[in-house]
């Protein structure tokens, strides 16, 4: 199997993870009373999920096949759950898991698909990249606040339904990321 389709599959399978992990952890704030937290984790946890669509993609134009993620992805409910033992913890489990991806991950694997000349999976890891940095920011500032017993305001969260970019309030004009308009930006 090539690096790039061994590499898709692996984004694939840690993006499904995260989606996984946050959903839990939104359950988690939410028992704790928390809210906006919960609320943040579930936006991102939609993001996540435009990146699982997009390697999927990305995927199924190199392989030339349908792709089945059953056949490879492992959701690790027992260690998720075990994990899941306050909203502190688990924003510094998620901003953890975001740096990975965005210093380590997608680092390497855009480096060996421009290698490979693969622009597909570039592009599609390039996207993820830049989000899951959004992404960490986000929950470091959430983390912050929490830390510091700070009200966190209730905002309207929008996620870029092409690239998983998360903005509040309201949509910008243009993604930072992709570059697509604010209609493709869907309140969670
Ligand atoms: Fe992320
Ligand atoms: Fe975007």
């Amino acid at each position: 199997m090539s690096a790039i389709i061994e590499n898709l599959r692996e984004a694939i399978n840690g993006e499904s993870n995260a989606k996984r992990k946050y959903e839990i952890y939104a359950e988690r704030a939410r028992e704790e009373n928390l809210p906006e937290i919960a609320h943040l984790f579930k936006a991102i946890s939609t993001a996540e999920a435009i990146h699982i669509k997009n390697h999927i993609r990305a995927l199924e134009v190199i392989t030339n096949s349908k792709v089945n993620v059953e056949d490879f992805v492992e959701i690790n409910e027992v260690v998720l759950e075990n994990n899941s033992k306050d909203t502190k913890l688990n924003l510094i489990d998620a901003i953890n898991g975001e740096t990975y991806e965005t210093k380590h991950m997608y680092k390497n694997f855009i480096k060996s698909s421009k290698k490979e000349g693969n622009e597909v999976a570039e592009l599609s890891f390039s996207l993820a990249r830049k989000a899951e940095k959004v992404h960490a920011k986000i929950f470091s500032d959430y983390l912050k606040k929490l830390e510091k017993h700070e009200i966190i305001d209730t905002q309207k969260i929008f996620v870029c339904q092409i690239c998983g970019n998360v903005e509040f309030g309201i949509p910008p004009s243009v993604c930072p990321i992709c570059d697509h308009t604010e209609k493709f930006f869907k309140e969670i």
